[in-house]
């Protein structure tokens, strides 16, 4: 079995499919062990809702080093699942090969400092992109630099607002978040 700790800081609605499709077994061999939130969120809820163990480290300079004393040691991946704070490069060195992330568009186009969120689907009808989606990749100290797991386009058309943008990309999220990870750990 292995473990996995989710970090959130909005709706979470990334960590509810995660726990959907463990249950559902479309994510074999693996459990959440831990939920980590850097602000109040829905997310903390979700895991509530779900007794899965949670904490809120306030985000801030110590963020990282808290998160360090707190991941058990077998834990198995890390999983930001619309985590918004930035970790430490020494955390992400502890760690690496064992952290992935979610990235509402087609790295390495529009990410990087301040590309979170609606700035990015934003950027990308402003910049006219004929195509946007999402890329599950490892973390590394870069922001949004680290190698891509999986990632999987949608055509962007005239009639499309950063609002529908962002819809379709959550779509897609839903879809390859899953299969990235069994891919991670091997199943
Ligand atoms: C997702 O679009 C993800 O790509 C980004 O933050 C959003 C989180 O959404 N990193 P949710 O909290 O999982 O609904």
């Amino acid at each position: 079995m292995k473990n996995i700790v989710i970090l959130v800081s909005g709706s979470g609605t990334n960590l509810q499919r995660i726990i959907d499709t463990i249950d559902s077994g479309e994510i074999q061999n693996a459990k959440v062990t831990l939920v980590v939130a850097d602000r109040e969120c829905y997310g903390l809820e979700r895991a509530k809702k779900h007794h899965i163990e949670n904490i809120l480290i306030p985000r801030g300079k110590n963020f990282s080093s808290e998160l360090g004393n707190v991941i058990p040691k077998d834990t198995d991946l890390i999983v930001l699942a619309g985590f918004l704070s930035i970790l430490k490069p020494e955390f992400c060195e502890n760690w690496t090969g064992k952290i992935i992330n979610i990235h509402p568009a087609l790295l390495p186009k529009f990410g990087g400092k301040g590309m979170w969120g609606m700035n990015v689907h934003n950027a990308v009808v402003e910049a006219g992109e004929k195509e946007s989606g999402a890329t599950v990749h490892f973390v590394t100290p870069g922001i949004d630099e680290g190698e891509a797991i999986l990632q999987k386009s949608f055509e962007v058309t005239a009639e499309d607002t950063p609002e529908t943008v962002a819809e379709k990309v959550h779509q897609i999220e839903y879809e390859i978040f899953p299969k990235a990870i069994n891919k991670v750990l091997g199943n």
